[in-house]
């Protein structure tokens, strides 16, 4: 079984000023066609090295380089830049680019990006062999792994200076597989415990969870099975959390949705990786599991692309994913104070989901009605029944927002009331 953490996965590439800057056009290329989207910083050295244009061309955006560039700014701030990718790769990482990100500058946009960024960082060195082995530049990787980042090579070899030695930069391939190796994890850096939230507002002080979107289980490298979750209520709950003052993680499957503003987003393909990012979000006050999550996996994923032959049609063996909801709900240490489950169903939906409630151990269920005739999935209005152990309670059909606003309302009176 292989995850594909690449594919739609969103890396922001640092390109510092070195020879080896030309390698990262291979590594850009290297990424597309594992359907990566790849977004440009460039430093002024590493203009000198290769031009901007060819980075553009290759990665379909413009790349950018000044941090006090209007036009660049009204487009995509410098904050959203750093925060909007998954994992940030610094491919070269030259001696001063890593002597700068060791000292926490802000001296140019690559180096602000690094400061400002929620996200973890691979770094991929490259540099003479003197720079390489020097004390100080030592001690910057040192300092660096202690914060967290991740490094790639350098490979030994011979250099552009004619030297031989490490300091050649890791070939594409292996950062590739670096990369991957990154995603596997969750690559979000989390604020500590009290930092981030609003003073104020209904949910402020806690620590809310919400998962949100499909999954995507994949069958072999071009497809998967889904599901027609837009996520669009999960999304509209996660950013009303953050709007009352919650410190909210979104867990997101593939949707075609911006990232709410005001809360940390963590993406994700499949329901073992979206489970793994829950488990690490926690602890948490409040969980609230609104992704359609796949219930089942295909057992072998093909390396290759399935084909047609005389063999027939393929049988797929599927496995079990696991319930991310009710291993939250029935934790026996940090369990959340209040775990609240949705119950999508197409027939008997109070029945179902009062029975929902007990199997999953949750404390509410969030019941809607996805018989086709209703339109909830990818519609913009919802209808849904709170389903607890007191009862049922049904409120009228409103948009996705109301929904939402309903709910952490909801959620503040039951938190308060156990306080
Ligand atoms: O079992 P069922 O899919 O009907 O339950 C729906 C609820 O359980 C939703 O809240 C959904 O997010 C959650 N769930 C989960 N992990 C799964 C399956 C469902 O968190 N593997």
């Amino acid at each position: 079984m292989t995850a594909r953490p690449l594919s739609n996965a969103r890396i922001l590439l640092i390109v510092g000023g070195g020879v080896a800057a030309y390698k990262s056009l291979e590594l850009i290329r290297r990424l597309r066609e594992r359907g990566v989207v790849t977004r440009v910083v460039m430093t002024e050295a590493a203009k000198r090295f290769v031009a901007p244009l060819s980075f553009a061309a290759l990665s379909g955006h413009a790349v950018r380089f000044d941090p006090f560039s209007l036009i660049d700014e009204a487009e995509m701030g410098h904050i959203e830049l750093s925060r909007e990718a998954d994992l940030v790769v610094v491919a070269p990482a030259t001696a001063d680019l890593l002597a700068r990100m060791a000292q926490g500058l802000a001296n140019d946009l690559a180096s602000t990006t690094l400061l400002a960024t929620d996200k973890r960082v691979l770094a991929a060195p490259a540099m003479n062999l003197r720079m390489w082995l020097h004390p100080a530049t030592r001690r910057n990787v040192a300092a660096l792994r202690a914060d967290g980042v991740a490094f790639v090579g350098p490979d030994e070899g011979e250099m552009a200076c004619g030297e031989f030695g490490p300091g050649r930069m890791a070939e594409p391939l292996a950062i590739v597989a670096a990369i991957e190796r990154a995603l596997e994890a969750p690559t979000a850096i989390p604020l500590p415990p009290g930092v981030g939230a609003r003073p104020e507002g209904a949910l402020a002080g806690l620590r809310v969870v919400v998962t949100s979107g499909p999954t995507y289980e994949p069958i072999d490298p071009v497809r998967f099975l889904g599901n027609r979750s837009s996520g669009l209520q999960g999304h509209a709950i996660a950013e009303a959390a953050g709007a009352a003052g919650a410190r909210a993680t979104l867990i997101s499957g593939p949707v075609g949705l911006a990232d709410p503003a005001g809360v940390d987003v963590v993406h994700v393909e499949t329901a073992r990786q979206m489970h793994a990012a829950a488990l690490a979000a926690l602890p948490a006050d409040v969980f609230i599991a609104a992704a359609a999550v796949g219930d089942w996996r295909v057992e072998a994923v093909g390396a290759q692309k399935l084909k047609k032959g005389t063999a027939g049609a393929p049988v797929l063996s599927l496995v079990e994913n696991p319930d991310i909801l009710a291993d939250v709900a029935t934790r026996r240490t940090g369990r959340p104070a209040l775990v609240i489950g949705f119950a999508a169903e197409t027939e008997r939906v109070v029945e179902n989901a009062r029975d929902k409630l007990k199997r999953k151990g949750c404390d509410l269920i969030v019941a809607n009605s996805v018989a086709e005739s209703e339109g909830t999935f990818g519609g913009l209005d919802n209808q849904v029944t709170i389903v607890s152990a007191a009862g049922a309670e049904p409120w009228p059909r409103m948009s996705k927002q109301e929904v939402a606003r309903g709910l952490i309302e909801l959620i503040a009176r039951t938190m308060k009331g156990q306080k």
